[in-house]
Formats: C-alpha cells, structure tokens, sequence
C-alpha cells in the first residue's frame, strides 16, 4: 500500500512513524513533509498542505491508497470531501464537520444547542457592541476569533483594559485576519486542563490516552502561548470519575449532536477540557490529531494505527481492537531561541541520531544534515513505566539533541507529577 500524510510538523511525523510499523504499508509520501520528516518518508516540498487541488493531483497520479489529512486547515478547507470525491479514502472529517473546529461561534452553538457543558458566551459581529459588553462583563474574561488563527487567536483578558486591547486587537486591527469579523466572549474557566483525543467513525467515540499540553512558552507557565512547549500521557487529573462522566456529558453527545446537523465526524476528534469544580466543560473542538499531543499518545498505542484510521473512514471502528500500553510518557519540544515571536532559522542540529523517538516540526536537510527551520524544531519523546521515569528519559535524551540558541521548558510534567502525589 502506499499512503500519502498531509502536513509538515512534529504531529505528522509521530503519525508517519506509528504507520510505518504496519507492514503491509510501503510507501509513505508526506505532503509536504520537512527534512526531518525525510529520514521515515518520501517528502512533497513543492506542494503546499493547504493546496487542495495539488494535494488531490498528486495522490491521484501516484496512486495512493489511502491518506491521512493530519491538519486543520487542510480538513476545514475540504481536503477530505475532495479525495473521496477523486475515488481516494481519507482519514480525517469533510468540512461539514472539520467546522467544529473551523469556527467557535459553531461549536458554541452546538453545545449551547445540544446541552454539552462549556463556558457561558455571547457572540458579537459589530465592535461597538463588544466594546459596550466589556464594560460591564465579569474580569477575567476570554476573548476568541471566530476562525482558525494558528491556535492564537485567544486572549485571556485579566483586566478591564486587556478586554478592551483584545477587541480592538482582533476586530479592529485585524490581527487574525477575517477570522476576527465575528468573537466569541466567553466566561474565564479554572482548573486542570485535560487534552482528550479520540477516533470516532460517527456511530462510536473511541477516547485515546489523555495528556496534558504546557502552552506557555517559559517555565512555571509564564510567557507567552506557543503552539506547545511539551506533553505528558496520561493525564493524572483525567481520573475514571472524570472519563466516565465526559463520556456521558461531552464526547457522545458531540458525535450524536454531529450526525443529528448533518455534519457526522469521522477522523479524530479532540476534546480541550478544563476540570472545573462543577465537573468538566469544553474549551475547544479541534477536528485533528494535537500537536504535540500527538508525540505523547500515538507512542501508547498498542493497536495497529492504519487499521484504525481506515476502520473510522469505514464506519468500522467498533470491530477493530484499539488498545494501550500501561506506560506513560513525556514529550519535550526545542524550539529556537525568541519563539513564538522573532529567531533565527537555520543552525546545525545535532544528536538526532542518538535518540530513537525524535520528531521533527521545522527543519532542513542538506548534505545529510539537519538545519533548524522554524520556531518549534523538534520534539524527543520517552515512554516508561511511570512519568517521573518518561520525564527524566526524555530530559536525558533531550539533552544529546541541540541546536545554537535552543529554548526547551525544564519543567515539562512537573505539575502533573505534583497531582500524583
Ligand atoms: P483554545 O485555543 O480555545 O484552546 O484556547 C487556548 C488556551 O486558552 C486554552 O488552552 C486555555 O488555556 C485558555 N482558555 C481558552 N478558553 C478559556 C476559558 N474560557 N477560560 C480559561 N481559559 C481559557
Ligand atoms: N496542542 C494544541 C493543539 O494542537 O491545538
């Protein structure tokens, strides 16, 4: 079989790697992939992962048999609809349902509509009238673009004054683009959050190992958001009272809420849950694999990746077995120095070899080297029995990969670790 993974980051790379392990796989083409990426697939550089025409072109004409769409603007662009359409099974929503993701003004109707807990919210179009609702709005509050903004268009506003910065930043600057012409203003939530991702083929949810991310960008959770500085799995505040509870609350309700609008998710479907103390709310949808979520819960897996995704694309998932290592594991990202506003790309990265379980977000690869080409650069993953022994591996392996000028946080896990004891 020859397979075809969109996109070009750390997330990707982790998928490629758990497919590769299915024998009856001989190709994997990643569109467009990255140098680090090049080591475990046949890279695409000339096609972007968001050009739906060239991405249908070119699986198309190598024959693929099945691809997976592993980003979200990808899928909310329509990827999926468009390769099934050319005769090519895909894993991954279409873009009636990839909307979950696409747009907050969506998925807050929809748990608004179908009672699935989350933060009390009011939509505004017009500036005016948010401006007039911050002045008299519970602080701190939580201000969103309606569409995708590379997972920043989110601005927790601890002050009056902050809310009124957020708007003007987001719905008069346009910071986000026309992904800010509609807000969300939601309620400030409190508590541990839980990353929760699941396969679903539309008639069943099937919840992987839960994680934790570590957005900030500095230790202690100080600095501002990236894209994700780090992950641990599973999840301690993700207890059995909690998981049944959001089984019953949150994930079928989604699925069913779904398939009732006409819009059945297929794919992977991730749960941002925060545990406040009147049980577990949703903070967001996102219609694909996490990054670096991803890095941390596909190592667990003890299932054949292919035969699952296939199995959601199908409508099969409930006859295909999806099981876990009893392990827990730890992923610690290095990015360039100055990330996630101005660095410098282009350094030496060296010791990748030295470690099994690297994967590579941004860089290049000449004359066999790899060359930093971005802001996240790479992620190394551990697994072992405990966390503190994931935590401490993937710290010593950690330290045999660098770069000049290399940001990594110290104190990946550490808060989950505190929970567990
Ligand atoms: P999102 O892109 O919606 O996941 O938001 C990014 C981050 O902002 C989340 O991971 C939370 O840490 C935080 N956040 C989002 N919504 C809320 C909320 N209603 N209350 C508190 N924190 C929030
Ligand atoms: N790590 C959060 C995300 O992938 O959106």
């Amino acid at each position: 079989m020859k397979i075809g993974v969109v996109g070009s980051g750390g997330r990707e790379h982790a998928i490629i790697k758990a497919l590769k392990k299915n024998t009856s796989i001989e190709k994997i083409y990643a569109i467009p992939g990255n140098g680090g990426i090049s080591r475990d697939a046949e890279c695409v550089p000339d096609i972007k992962a968001t050009d739906v025409t060239k991405v249908v072109d070119f699986c198309k004409s190598h024959e693929l048999d099945y691809v997976v769409v592993a980003p979200d603007d990808p899928l909310v662009a329509g990827t999926v609809d468009a390769l099934q359409d050319a005769g090519i099974p895909a894993f991954g929503p279409k873009a009636n349902a990839a909307i979950i993701e696409g747009s907050k003004v969506f998925s807050k109707d929809l748990m608004k509509k179908y009672n699935i807990p989350t933060a009390a919210y009011e939509v505004f179009t017009d500036i005016n009238e948010a401006e007039k609702y911050v002045e008299t709005c519970p602080i701190p509050t939580v201000i969103k673009a309606d569409g995708l903004a590379l997972g920043k268009g989110v601005i927790i506003a601890m002050t009056r004054e902050e809310a009124r910065e957020g708007i003007k930043t987001i719905m008069a600057e346009k910071k986000f683009g026309h992904s800010g012409d509609r807000i969300v203003i939601e309620e400030f939530l409190e508590g541990p959050e839980v990353s929760v991702l699941s396969f679903t083929d539309g008639k069943v949810v099937i919840p992987m190992i839960s994680s934790m991310d570590h957005k900030r960008v500095n230790d202690n959770d100080e600095g501002l958001n990236t894209g994700g500085m780090g992950t641990i799995a599973p999840n301690p505040y993700y207890t059995e009272d909690i998981a049944k509870e959001c089984m019953e609350k949150i994930f079928k309700p989604t699925i069913e809420a779904m398939n009732t609008e006409g819009r059945t998710f297929k794919g992977c479907l991730y749960f941002g849950l925060m545990i406040t103390k009147d049980g577990p709310k949703v903070i967001e949808y996102n219609c694909r694999f996490g990054d670096p979520e991803a890095q941390v819960v596909l190592p667990l897996l003890d299932s054949d990746l292919f035969t699952i995704m296939k199995a959601t694309t199908d409508g099969t998932l409930d006859s295909v077995p999806v099981k876990w290592k009893d392990e827990a594991a730890c992923c610690i990202v290095e990015a360039s120095g100055g990330y996630p506003v101005a660095y410098q790309s282009g350094y030496e990265i060296t010791g990748v070899d030295e470690v099994e379980n690297v994967y590579v977000a941004g860089a290049d690869l000449k004359d066999g080297k790899l060359y930093t080409h971005g802001g996240r650069v790479l992620g190394v993953v551990e697994t072992a029995k405990t966390l503190k022994e994931a935590i401490d591996k993937a710290y010593k392996s950690a330290a045999k990969v660098s770069f000049k000028d290399m940001h990594m946080r110290k104190d990946i896990g550490q808060r989950a670790l505190k929970a567990l004891s």
